[in-house]
């Protein structure tokens, strides 16, 4: 949620035009992480002027405002920094005084872009007001701006360089953040900081980089002794570090090997996703780490010093190429993403089966599988979709593994509390790794001392940093806000996973085969199943479009498959829609039962389609007339409307069953004029609780 973006150019000449072009097309490339709104802050022409650039609605609508503008575009700036922001509203409605960035004062002293949820924003804004700063918005950010100026006008005698200012206001600050800070103060600088949202920066330049990191001793960060600030507050404020401390905390990132000031370009992000067109080498930020950059230099602090932090801060090189997050030839992402699936689960087995020997290997598990194996049990924990591939594939590890597995949403598993052994093992599932619920569901689990491991796609993000072990499930960038290849690649990976647990075991020999046997047809299955597309399109204008409601039957395997279509359908085509396990429509359900309801049923083939069929036949009783998802010929007699599916293993089954549910819920936002891509309400990376 919220995507922030910052570009910094040091000795690379660029117009203020090309200058803003990279801060919107960099606020394009995340805005699926939130659309309600756009801002971004340059220097103006005279010195030490910022302008602020702020519209409500989708990016497009910052670019208009920003052309009516019409800002002076051709002077050439050899080093800027220029800040950016695309929102999803949490504090403060979508009006533009709630668009980021937020600011101290009239003059445009701090500025800040701001994703996540400051949680003591209320205290903070009630001192600073007692101050005399006046709020202009409903937002949380904008205390951050404003408490940055109150620490800087009072510090005056400390000559607080940025990052030293930065850390001090990191240390009033609770709850979850990624954040830039622009200042009229540090022209040319930029401090950025990060504690439980995604933040990482990328690196342009012509020179080969220098890390600087193994072994950097971070001194004692200890904020005890007390300094003269003139209008000292009841807060943390009061046992502010001594300067002395502060300064000695800097750690080298990276400079040039030769030491000579280098042309270098930063290009800060919540995503990968941002910076991949300008360079594939990027640094992860650590929760707590502030990156100060000026000089063409960049320089992480951290805000406070944790025994046993990890000191060391790697350049890494993306894997991933432009092209995978272009739209190419389609009309949305989830389409291209839907169609892409016969490739994307490919991408998830390469490397890990060997079809021929009919073994499975997950390099990120090898070494931890014997403790695994003697769990006491297995809870697989994830939200939303993430959660429905966790529901699955339940049955196949207990079937496999013989381990008592339980999957929890991981919001309820917090509520509820639950109890976790050191003798646990937790498995957290997530397309972005950084899901703000599941990341909290790993802390606990953390500190009880579980085995922890993830099934991610995002490399490098935090669920993927912060477990012991794991598997990337390698679908590729996913851009649109309803997850799709995300979910068959995080149900074969987490097959996979339950395939190389019991490979010890040879009473499930053949069982283990003939799923291994089933992946080997998967990619080709799902393509034939893509070729439903336009009678699925029909069906939907002539059978489900007009109505208000659906309901969605499965059950064992397809239960998920059920919960899976529900939630596309009402996610992106706003109908409500219901899974429903299908054991469970004569307890209630049933009485919703009559001609005009809308029902899809899956009844493909497995040990439970005896009993689907008989749910079948409560609903055309009561004159009800499912359209049913079934193997190829098993409804000739029946005078229902019928989508073919091909046959694989039971515990398969669901990869291609779901297919044609994704592609009913596009068709049905298509047809309804909905953006598919950016639904109402949503935001593609959920990092507040
Ligand atoms: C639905 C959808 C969401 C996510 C959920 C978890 O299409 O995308 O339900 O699955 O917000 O997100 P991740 O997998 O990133 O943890």
């Amino acid at each position: 949620m919220c995507g922030i973006f910052g570009y910094i150019n040091y000795l690379v000449p660029k117009t203020r035009g090309e200058i803003i072009n990279t801060l919107v097309e960099g606020l394009q490339r995340q805005e699926y992480r939130g659309y309600d709104s756009a801002g971004l802050a340059i220097d103006g022409l005279n010195d030490g002027e910022v302008v602020i650039y702020r519209e409500v609605g989708k990016v497009a609508a910052l670019k208009n405002l920003i052309k009516e503008a019409n800002p002076p575009t051709e002077n050439v700036i050899d080093a800027h920094v220029g800040i950016a922001h695309t929102r999803w509203a949490t504090h403060g409605q979508p009006l533009r005084k709630n668009c980021h960035p937020q600011r101290s004062d009239v003059r445009n002293e701090f500025v800040v872009v701001h994703n996540g949820i400051i949680t003591n924003f209320r205290e903070i804004r009630e001192l600073l007001s007692s101050k005399g700063f006046q709020f202009e918005s409903d937002t949380d950010t904008e205390c951050i701006a404003k408490l940055a100026k109150f620490i800087y006008d009072n510090n005056k005698e400390h000559n607080l360089d940025f990052s030293q200012l930065a850390k001090l206001v990191a240390l009033e600050l609770e709850g979850a953040y990624g954040l830039i800070v622009k200042s009229t103060h540090f022209p040319d600088e930029v401090v950025a900081t990060r504690k439980g949202s995604p933040l990482l920066i990328g690196v342009k330049t012509e020179k080969k980089l220098k890390v600087d990191f193994v072994d950097v001793e971070f001194p004692d960060m200890n904020v005890t002794e007390e300094v003269n600030i003139a209008s000292a507050t009841n807060r943390n404020l009061l046992n502010v570090a001594n300067t002395d401390n502060l300064r000695h905390s800097q750690s080298r990132a990276f400079l040039s090997e030769d030491g000579i000031p280098m042309a270098t370009e930063f290009f800060i992000a919540s995503d990968p996703a941002a910076v991949i067109e300008h360079t594939k080498k990027v640094l992860f930020l650590e929760d707590d780490d502030i990156a100060h950059i000026y000089d063409g230099e960049l320089h992480i602090h951290r805000v406070r010093r944790e025994a046993g932090a990890s000191t060391i801060r790697s350049i890494q090189t993306l894997e991933m190429e432009l092209n995978e997050i272009m739209k190419g030839s389609f009309d949305h992402f989830m389409q291209k993403e839907i169609f892409e699936q016969p490739e994307s689960v490919i991408n998830t087995m390469r490397g890990r089966i060997d079809f021929e020997k009919k073994t499975v290997q997950l390099g990120g598990l090898r070494s931890f599988l014997p403790t695994i194996r003697r769990c006491r049990r297995l809870i697989m924990i994830a939200c939303g979709t993430s959660y429905h591939s966790c529901l699955a594939t339940r049955s196949t590890f207990e079937e496999l593994t013989e381990i008592p597995v339980s999957v929890e949403l991981a919001s309820d598993f917090l509520d509820r509390k639950s109890p976790v052994f050191r003798d646990d093992v937790c498995v957290f599932v997530s397309q972005s790794g950084e899901t703000a619920d599941t990341m909290l569901a790993l802390q606990y689990c953390i500190e009880r001392g579980a085995l922890t491991v993830g099934v991610v796609n995002s490399v490098g993000s935090s669920i993927s940093r912060q477990t012991n072990c794991g598997v990337h499930i390698n679908a590729g960038p996913e851009i649109g806000v309803a997850s799709t290849k995300a979910y068959t690649s995080q149900y074969i990976a987490l097959t996979l996973f339950a395939l190389s647990l019991s490979d010890d075991s040879m009473s499930k020999k053949s069982r283990r085969e003939a799923i291994i046997d089933g992946l080997y047809h998967i990619s080709s299955q799902i393509k034939e199943v893509l070729l439903l597309n336009d009678k699925i399109k029909e069906l939907c204008r002539t059978e489900l479009n007009d109505h208000k409601s659906l309901l969605l039957l499965g059950r064992g395997y397809q239960f998920a498959t059920a919960l899976e279509g529900a939630l596309k359908i009402k996610e992106i085509s706003y109908m409500h829609s219901e899974g429903v396990l299908a054991g469970e429509l004569k307890h209630g359900v049933l009485a919703l039962v009559d001609e005009n309801l809308p029902i899809i049923a899956l009844a493909t083939r497995d040990s439970l389609f005896p009993k689907v069929i008989s749910a079948i036949e409560q609903v055309t009783a009561r004159s009800g007339k499912p359209i049913v998802i079934c193997n190829k010929g098993d409804f000739k007699d029946h005078d229902l409307q019928t989508l073919e599916v091909p046959a694989t293993v039971d515990c398969l089954q669901g990869l291609l069953n779901v297919i044609p549910l994704q592609l009913a819920s596009y068709h049905l936002a298509v047809m309804k004029g909905f953006n598919v891509d950016f639904p109402r309400n949503l935001a593609k990376s959920v990092t507040v609780e």
